[in-house]
């Protein structure tokens, strides 16, 4: 079984969509796929992307991104936990998990998460301009730090290792040391948004050797401190300078 990997795939771009319309039937019948978040605010989107990835491909595992929690469009959603919660059921009903998957000598571990501001506080531009400020919504009273432990602590417990290989994945930066120094000076101000170091911690606990991360829209492939970090992000269709737009295989599962 090989393992592929895209996220960001913001399929309320007609581009995008219909890349995943196009995505062959028949090359991927033995395979897992891991969608790393961010499909669309809108349920149907969701259901219908995730539901044409579960006819292509033997197994396919999801963590929703902030785009997928938006409620800004979404009818009857009190908040965006009851987003999540909807969008949970929406997704295993359509053929797709978000639960620890255990190959012949590989588990995959989906990392639920958010952001605390670890990576700094985001100045009053970002507050203006993040779009997330807007299209969430959370119980009166409840904070980004609260949503980030909320989202990381449905994680736990966390187990150790079982396979010779774990592969972990989330939509949230774990680190931003990820972030590539040719990365434009004025991606800087959305350092605050782009994750938690909660996750790091999960990730070094669980054992994982390759993580895979979305959210950044910046393609790469990383070490640090032995562990293979991979951003594979499909993106928006003016990014192509920093996304390859096609799925890549980080491992095979064997045995
Ligand atoms: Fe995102």
């Amino acid at each position: 079984m090989r393992i592929f990997t895209t996220s960001d795939l913001h399929v309320d771009y007609r581009q995008n969509a219909q890349w995943v319309a196009e995505l062959s039937r028949a090359d991927f019948k033995d395979d897992l796929l891991i969608l790393a978040g961010d499909i669309s605010d809108s349920l149907e989107r969701i259901e219908r992307t995730i539901g044409s990835m579960a006819e292509r491909f033997k197994q396919v595992l999801y963590v929703p991104g902030n785009h997928d929690l938006w409620v800004l469009r979404s009818k009857d959603v009190a908040n965006s936990f009851d987003k999540f919660q909807k969008v949970r059921t929406v997704v295993e009903n359509s053929g797709a998990s978000l639960d620890t998957f255990h190959g012949r000598t590989t588990t995959i571990v989906p990392l639920l998460g958010w952001y605390d501001y670890s990576f700094g506080e985001p100045s009053p531009e970002l507050r203006r301009r993040w779009m997330d400020y807007r299209a969430c919504r959370w119980p009166d009273g409840t904070f980004e730090r609260d949503v980030t432990e909320h989202f990381t602590g449905l994680n736990e417990p966390i187990s150790p290792p079982s396979k010779p290989v774990v592969i972990s994945f989330s939509h949230f930066m774990p680190r931003i040391d990820l972030m590539p120094s040719f990365a434009p000076e004025r991606a800087r101000f959305l350092f605050p948004i782009l994750g938690t170091h909660l996750l790091e911690g999960q990730i070094r606990r669980v054992g994982s050797s390759i993580h895979i991360y979305g959210h950044s829209h910046i393609n790469r492939r990383a070490v640090r401190d032995g562990v293979i970090y991979i951003n594979n992000a499909y993106g928006y269709p003016s990014e192509d300078r920093f996304t390859a737009k096609k799925l890549l295989c980080v491992h095979e599962d064997t045995g």
